[in-house]
């Protein structure tokens, strides 16, 4: 099977952590993509949607899930979404369609964070992927000096503005052993917005797509 079809079992695998009604947090990146193809034959069931990013809002809007502002809904019961990369705990790195702070507000507001992905994003040290970081604009020199104070090859995402206006580094060369530790540390530098490691709010659920079926890790 190919990365896009353990992608597809991931997304399957997750219907069945769905509630039976109320409004759903919906993720952004090519497996959540899949999750929403799916959502399509239950959408009748639920109020509707708060999305990470306008890519997903356009999806769902498209399968006729309305599509609400987290701030006229309260705490959701479930979130899920993809992930560049998982550690065992469901530490997490996000970031790589550049939705990270969206993604990271919604989790943080949902009880249960269902994570789904290909069998590849299990590692056991964060950090080969290169970790995303949301900066505002004006701050963007400053915030890569500081990143390289930290070990990391921060890289500019050029030609790309995230949802909310602003520019993405992706730090290369992090061997992120303790993933609390560097969010801190990196969320406390002046003109970053957001930071891609999820340990605070680590996911609750990971169900990876494999070649024997769809994996689930519970921490
Ligand atoms: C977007 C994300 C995605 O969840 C992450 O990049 C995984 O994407 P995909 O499902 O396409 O592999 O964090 O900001």
């Amino acid at each position: 099977m190919n990365a896009d079809e353990l992608k597809r079992q991931a997304a399957e695998a997750a219907l069945e952590y769905l509630p039976d009604s109320g409004v759903l947090g919906i993720g952004t990146g090519s497996t959540v993509n899949h999750f929403i193809d799916l959502l399509a034959d239950v959408k009748g069931r639920y109020e509707g949607a708060v999305s990470s990013s306008e890519a997903s809002t356009e999806r769902l809007k498209k399968i006729g899930m309305p599509v609400f502002d987290l701030n006229s809904v309260g705490d959701l019961e479930i979130y899920v979404d993809g992930a560049d990369e998982s550690n065992h705990y469901l530490h997490l790195i996000k970031g790589g369609g550049g939705a990270l702070t969206r993604e990271k507000i919604i989790a943080a507001a949902s009880k249960k964070f269902v994570c789904i992905a290909d069998e590849s994003k299990l590692v056991d040290i964060l950090g080969a992927f290169p970790l995303p970081v949301e900066v505002i604009p004006m701050a963007r020199s400053y915030v890569a000096r500081q990143l390289v104070k930290l070990g990391g090859t921060p890289v500019w995402r050029e030609n790309f503005i995230t949802d909310n206006g602003n520019i993405i580094l992706d730090v290369h060369n992090m061997e992120i052993a303790e993933p609390v530790k560097l969010e801190t540390e990196i969320n406390q530098i002046a003109g970053v917005v957001t930071v891609g490691i999820f340990g605070y709010r680590p996911a609750d659920v990971l169900i990876l797509g494999t070649e024997s079926g769809p994996r689930t890790i519970v921490p």
